[in-house]
């Protein structure tokens, strides 16, 4: 692909469509923005379908349809069925409410490729309990039962943090008991609704360690009966992640209005300047696009990231993490533990509260 001044620009291979912000949970560590976009901003059917055709001919290879609840919108089937003419792989990301089951049948006339459900804990009251709506985790397990009559894969998403972090092994038991084949295990990512509740949703370090440990061991039991895909917990890694793969290199998220942004968590970064798919094409703000500059490559980097070996492998880390920690985005993810802010996290680790959670409304 062009350069980009001294930056290569790659392919993208995903697109994360966030139809909606409406959705009926309310998650403590929903990674929405906290200024929800409001329906009548949203994006219509018609233009998602040229979004991806845009998307295709840019070489995204994937669309993960989420939210919110993507199932908010009436004109979902529609939406499928146009990425999947646009030659798109399509992943539904649901909370599984709201979902009838006319409606995953509609989805899977329209094309749908894949479903991933999220599940907030094996027990159905503390799942409840986090998800803040009652009755959520029975319409859960009902869709999934849906998902595999209908022969869709199904992958179950699990955010795990200290009030479920006990239960992992019952919790990839109930998803081998849904017949997933995949479970994507994440450990809460602290930006947005997540910074609000961070002392209530974190876990001590003995209990990472023990999660850790068990995650292992699950993936050895259960080995050809279900794929367990772990992201570790950035508090307690002593690297960052590489996170969405490098900024602006990997993916690209338009939000429900049509904002094209790096990664989902970007608008948090005060300064940036977002280009909108209503007034540009989805190619014209990946190469250009102030935004998807502001962080690529790793020539942005301080010290000690600048003369690190592991700079291309990670980049640094999360952009939005040390914003959201140092107030600069262009420093070392505190999660490093050759950052000199490093302190910063193992202090707030150590934080715990039994504070009520703020849920994300
Ligand atoms: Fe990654 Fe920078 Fe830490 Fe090196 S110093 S491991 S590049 S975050
Ligand atoms: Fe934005 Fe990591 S969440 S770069």
């Amino acid at each position: 692909m062009a350069e980009n001044g001294s930056v290569a620009t790659h392919k993208p291979l995903g697109l994360l469509a966030e139809l909606t912000h409406r959705c009926p949970l309310g998650c403590p560590y929903c990674s929405n923005p906290l200024a929800l976009e409001k329906r009548e901003d949203e994006l219509d059917t018609a233009t998602w379908a040229r979004v991806f055709g845009e998307a295709a001919a840019l070489g995204v290879l994937q669309c993960h349809l989420s939210g919110g609840e993507p199932a908010a919108r009436r004109d979902l089937p529609e939406i499928v069925a146009s990425a999947r003419e646009a030659g798109l792989y399509t992943n539904l990301i649901t909370s599984g409410v709201g979902v009838t089951t006319r409606t995953i049948r509609d989805l899977w006339e329209a094309g749908l490729d894949h479903v991933q459900i999220s599940i907030q804990d094996s027990d159905a009251v503390s799942s409840d309990r986090i998800a803040g709506y009652r009755g959520a985790f029975a319409r859960k397990c009902a869709l999934a039962a849906e998902v595999k009559r209908l022969g869709l894969p199904l992958t179950v998403n699990l955010v795990i943090h200290r009030a479920n972090i006990e239960r992992i092994g019952a919790m990839v038991d109930l998803a081998l008991s849904l017949q997933a084949t995949r479970v994507e295990i994440a450990h809460v990512q602290y930006y947005g609704w997540a910074l609000k509740n961070r002392a209530a949703l974190m876990p001590t370090r003995e209990q990472v360690a023990r999660a850790t440990t068990e995650v292992e061991a699950l993936r050895q039991r259960h080995h050809g009966k279900i794929v367990i895909d772990a992201v570790v917990p950035d508090y307690h890694a002593r690297y960052p992640k590489p996170c969405v793969g490098g900024w602006g290199r990997r993916s690209l998220n338009v939000t429900p209005s049509g904002k094209v942004l790096p990664c989902h968590a970007a608008e948090s970064i005060p300064g940036l300047e977002f280009w909108n798919v209503r007034d540009h094409s989805l190619a014209d703000i990946w190469i250009g696009s102030p935004a998807f500059n502001a962080f690529r490559g790793t020539d942005f980097l301080p010290e000690p990231c600048a003369s690190c070996e592991r700079r291309e492998a990670d980049f640094g880390g999360c952009r939005c993490q040390a914003f959201a920690l140092t107030g600069d985005a262009r420093a070392t993810d505190p999660v490093c533990h050759l950052s000199p802010r490093h302190d910063l996290v193992t202090e707030l680790a150590a934080v715990q509260t039994d504070e009520p959670y703020q849920y994300r409304r």
